[in-house]
């Protein structure tokens, strides 16, 4: 492969940006070293364009705020409309409040609404208002919710506590040794341990996410919630990834089990920075003396992006089709395995679906598979965070391009030369986010 500008200029990254991207799951060593485009020029639908002009499906589509694809146009028309009015002023724009009554009117559990731009600082808000609300302020959690101290002291205890949350070995390096034994890990679908650890250190709060990796056990959360209720704590479901995924809002919602809190984020502004926290009246009062403020929560664009991605997702029943689109994916993958006989094990809520091949040679499988699906045009990983315009022909196109590439991999398992074939370096992992 030749060189491309997209690593020049990463190159000036690894120099000059602390951790190399703002994202951890946008780093080119993810995905494929040395020779990922890396930066885009433009994009629209699903077509991404790299600095070079050349053209990609991006299949990934990571990670999941753009359901709607990218550039919409009835999303761009409505921001464009409010940044020409103006974005931020003395006064507070009225969308803020539109945006509230759209939420609230969806949850009707949730008396009250906090704003803000992303994921991490929608959780560091939700726990701040648990912690108005109840004198225990130890919290268990179940997933990924954010870089914040509160969350990363998870592994002040030993390193490995997050391993089967998020990635093993993090270091909480830079989080105060103070908050060490105030949040605890807890596996997914273990009630029996979520107990065990609530009484032995006097847990307040419970934060979860409610699915990831499988739809969500309902009967789990059900129980989860009468402990909760039974015991005076504060339940909070973290659905910034899983929400508007299988419905208008929450996962929750389906199931019938109420939080006292839920966040979201991600694609509740198809790709412009909003997230929202909603909590019901208890936990809403008991905060309302809590400092929580910031300047760019009030900016306009965030407010009018999410108004008018609510309407749109309803207008198309958006998750309807993403649903559609993953499992035919589902489907697609598990055929191409079962014919050239490759083991893979395939995960997720329909509308995320990622797979591992269980084999010594992952990472480097997987490698091979971003490495070769990017000389076909496509942007194409282990991972899938489908949009409304993932439709049949496009994965079925897709699939069909692929169908060679399993082929190979098939037959680099037998001979053990999958090396000889890598143009670069081996990829690293992505976040682990086990959930069973
Ligand atoms: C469930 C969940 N919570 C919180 C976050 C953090 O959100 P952000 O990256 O916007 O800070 C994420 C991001 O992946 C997430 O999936």
């Amino acid at each position: 492969m030749k060189k491309n500008k997209g690593q020049e200029l990463y190159r000036i990254a690894k120099k000059n940006i602390l951790g190399r991207t703002m994202l951890f799951s946008k780093l080119p060593e993810i995905w494929l070293p040395k020779h990922w485009p890396s930066y885009f020029s433009k994009a629209r639908k699903i077509t991404v364009w790299d600095l070079e002009g050349n053209r990609y499906i991006d299949m990934i589509f990571a990670v999941g705020q753009n359901i709607l694809g990218y550039s919409n146009s009835k999303i761009d028309q409505e921001v464009i409309k409010g940044i020409k009015k103006n974005n931020m002023t003395t006064l507070n724009c009225p969308e803020e409040v539109i945006l509230s009554k759209k939420l609230l009117s969806i949850h009707p559990w949730a008396s009250k609404i906090k704003f803000a731009r992303s994921g991490g600082e929608a959780n560091a808000i939700a726990i701040r208002i648990a912690r108005s609300a109840t004198k225990k302020q130890k919290v268990a959690v179940c997933g990924y919710h954010g870089w914040h101290d509160w969350y990363l002291s998870v592994n002040l205890k030993n390193s490995e506590e997050l391993g089967n949350h998020l990635q093993p070995g993090l270091n909480p390096v830079g989080v105060p040794k103070s908050l060490k034994n105030t949040v605890y890990a807890f596996p997914s679908n273990n009630l029996r341990e979520l107990k065990r650890l609530v009484t032995k250190f006097d847990i307040g709060i419970i934060k979860m996410e409610v699915a990831r990796d499988y739809l969500p056990n309902k009967s789990f959360l059900k129980q989860v919630k009468n402990f909760s209720k039974k015991n005076n704590l504060i339940l909070i479901f973290d659905e910034c990834t899983s929400g508007f995924r299988r419905n208008l809002g929450g996962l929750h919602l389906n199931l019938g089990v109420k939080p006292d809190i839920c966040i979201y984020g991600k694609a509740l502004g198809n790709g412009y920075a909003i997230n929202a926290v909603l909590g019901n009246e208890k936990v809403m009062r008991n905060a309302s003396k809590s400092f929580i403020s910031s300047t760019f929560w009030t900016e306009r664009i965030g407010f009018v992006a999410a108004i008018s991605t609510l309407k749109e997702m309803q207008r198309v029943n958006a998750w309807r089709k993403i649903i559609k689109n993953g499992k035919h994916l589902i489907t697609g993958l598990k055929k191409l395995s079962k014919k050239y006989k490759l083991n893979i094990e395939i995960k997720g809520i329909e509308s995320i679906v990622s797979f591992n091949f269980k084999s010594r040679y992952n990472l480097e499988f997987k490698t091979f598979l971003t490495q070769e699906m990017l000389k076909n045009g496509y942007l194409a990983s282990d991972k899938f965070y489908l949009s409304i315009y993932h439709d049949k022909k496009i994965i079925n196109k897709f699939l069909y391009k692929l169908d060679p590439i399993f082929k190979k991999i098939k037959e680099l398992e037998n001979n053990g030369e999958i090396n000889n074939y890598l143009e670069g370096p081996v990829r690293i992992s992505d976040f682990k986010r086990i959930f069973n």
